[in-house]
């Protein structure tokens, strides 16, 4: 059958022609589910990966609060100009410990998955009170009030202790000493430590 005749012979078929469609698309799906079950990697945490402590997990919390993610993604894709920009590419060893994923799907600003270690905790602070003062095109909103808003440590206790019984790989004993470690600190010093844990997961591995 040439083309404009199996073209003829579809168009005249709807109900035929959809269920082509949505097997065509199942096909897609499958082979992109189904390998992913079965290999290890989902599970397995990267070798340098870490659960977060209790100022990453509270800087955690704010970052989804303040919708950061609706900005940036934390996914570097497997493309070259992707990889020369970011660093190395995202894998799903490094999003063992992740609930939820803040993989985002819309870059207004760029990606965020190696940001960490890339600029001063001093940085992060004068650009998260007014971005402007660092950057003078940006348009990213500005968070002055995370500066004088104390980290909440009793959600960060609840958090911990459910990602304890989750992840299992967390040493016991942090959950009870979230209070201890948020006293005196603010959601900025915690935002400013999330930001500086992102990405550590890929060091030793080749850029
Ligand atoms: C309206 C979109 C938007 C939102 C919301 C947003 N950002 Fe941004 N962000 C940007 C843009 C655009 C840039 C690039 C210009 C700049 O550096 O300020 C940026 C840059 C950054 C950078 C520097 C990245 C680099 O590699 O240079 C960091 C870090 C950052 N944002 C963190 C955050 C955090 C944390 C939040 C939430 C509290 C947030 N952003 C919310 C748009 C946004």
């Amino acid at each position: 059958m040439n083309a404009p005749r199996l073209h003829k012979f579809l168009e005249e078929r709807s109900g035929f022609f959809i269920f082509g469609v949505l097997f065509v698309s199942m096909l897609g799906g499958l082979a992109q589910i189904v390998p992913s079950l079965f290999d290890g990697e989902l599970a397995r945490p990267a070798e340098n990966l870490r659960p977060l402590g209790a100022l990453e997990l509270a800087g955690r919390e704010v970052y989804i609060r303040e919708s950061c993610a609706l900005c940036h993604t934390q996914q570097v894709r497997p493309f070259v100009a992707e990889v020369r920009r970011y660093g190395a590419h995202s894998r799903a060893e490094e999003f063992v410990y992740d609930r939820p994923f803040l993989w985002g799907s819309k870059r207004t600003g760029p990606d965020l998955h190696r940001v960490g270690g890339k600029y001063s905790d001093e940085w992060h602070r004068a650009h998260l009170i007014n971005p402007r003062a660092v950057v003078p095109s940006s348009i990213m909103p500005a968070y002055p009030w995370l500066e004088n808003t104390p980290a909440d440590s009793g959600a960060v206790q609840s958090l911990l202790f459910a990602l304890e019984k989750i992840n299992g790989a967390r040493e016991k004993g942090g959950a009870l000493r979230a209070g201890e470690e948020l006293r005196g600190k603010t959601e900025m010093d915690a935002l400013i430590a999330y930001l500086q844990s992102l990405g550590k997961s890929a060091e030793g591995r080749r850029r």
